[in-house]
């Protein structure tokens, strides 16, 4: 009754933000991302006989937000397998939990992985995606590996894995600007911004014609075509976000200075674009032979914590002898 899991975080490139439907947790657009396989998320899951509710360790500590969501999830598996133990998770993640890098993502994949382990159970890959996607809207799509794509369909989402890292490897090079747990969650945020941001429809009705735009930059491993899309679909989020009641600003100054950065290393030749979530971190996405430069770049900036590297990863799994 008892497993462990690794899944890694992703970051869009073609962004989510903002739900169709609270059930479910059903996202009001389709997305399209890249999992990052150097970070991870590590967690063990124990479900013991007769343990009345689950306990939830995130780096060691209990969070009741967070812990809730987990168990909401761990109910639809406990249904699925016919018990009702309780349980005890664990989940250390080797990057900045909170702080927009996706932990919530790798988080849920993982979880999703390990307790179905535990309970032994074999369910379709797209019935474990759906459950991920209760727990966090990006969690199904570090269940896949390499490029993914989640596109909604009818009353739920669909997950395609676009290309494997050996496919198109890319190598991305995160700007850690800070720390600290964001104040407000995407949740809370993508639900202020469908209230209150003026924006918001002309964000989900530019949506498809971005995302078809994508997949085609993808499929024909069209670097400059994937720059330029990606950065406008990250900014348009912004622009949301920035037009939310209150305002919603992730960014530090050094998060624009990596920006402007970014944009100066292409227009000299370097291939590199920047994205940014919710979150003051900028995820430079680059062809590995430019990774070395954008990261010394990166690194040179005033207010630039930390350089975190990462080439295209794989989906969660139960972790093997030699992970
Ligand atoms: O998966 P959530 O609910 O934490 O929301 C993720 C939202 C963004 O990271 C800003 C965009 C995305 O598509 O990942």
């Amino acid at each position: 009754m008892q497993a462990v899991a690794i899944a890694h975080p992703n970051v869009a490139l073609i962004k989510y933000w903002g739900k169709r439907a609270i059930v479910g947790n059903l996202p009001a657009t389709g997305s399209l991302s890249l999992v990052l396989g150097g970070l991870s998320t590590e967690t063990l899951v124990r479900f013991e006989a007769g343990r009345q509710g689950d306990r939830v360790l995130l780096d060691g500590r209990e969070d009741a937000e967070t812990s809730a969501r987990v168990t909401a999830c761990l109910d639809l598996l406990r249904r699925e397998a016919g018990v009702s133990d309780g349980a005890v998770v664990e989940s250390r993640n080797d990057f900045p939990t909170g702080a927009g890098l996706a932990s919530s993502a790798s988080g849920f994949a993982a979880l999703l992985v390990a307790a179905a382990g535990a309970l032994g159970l074999r369910l379709p890959a797209a019935r474990l995606a759906e459950i991920a996607r209760t727990g966090s809207g990006s969690a199904a799509r570090s269940l896949a590996g390499g490029i993914v794509l989640l596109k909604n369909q009818a009353a739920t989402t669909v997950c395609t894995q676009l290309a494997t890292p050996a496919d198109w490897p890319l190598e991305i090079v995160v700007a850690v600007t800070a720390t600290g747990q964001k104040a407000i969650s995407s949740r809370q945020g993508m639900t202020l911004s469908e209230q209150t941001s003026p924006y918001y429809p002309a964000w989900v009705g530019s949506h498809a014609a971005d995302l078809e735009a994508g997949i085609a930059a993808v499929r024909n491993r069209d670097f400059s075509a994937l720059a330029e899309l990606s950065e406008h679909n990250c900014l348009k989020m912004h622009a949301v976000m920035l037009s939310t009641r209150p305002p919603l600003i992730y960014w530090t100054p050094a998060t624009l200075a990596c920006l402007l950065r970014v944009r100066e290393l292409r227009a000299g030749g370097v291939p590199v674009f920047f994205t940014i979530d919710a979150g003051p971190q900028l995820k430079a996405v680059c062809l590995p032979a430019a990774a070395g430069d954008v990261a010394a770049a990166l690194g040179a900036i005033d207010g630039v914590r930390q350089i975190l590297r990462s080439p295209l990863g794989a989906g969660a799994r139960l972790r093997a002898a030699g992970d």
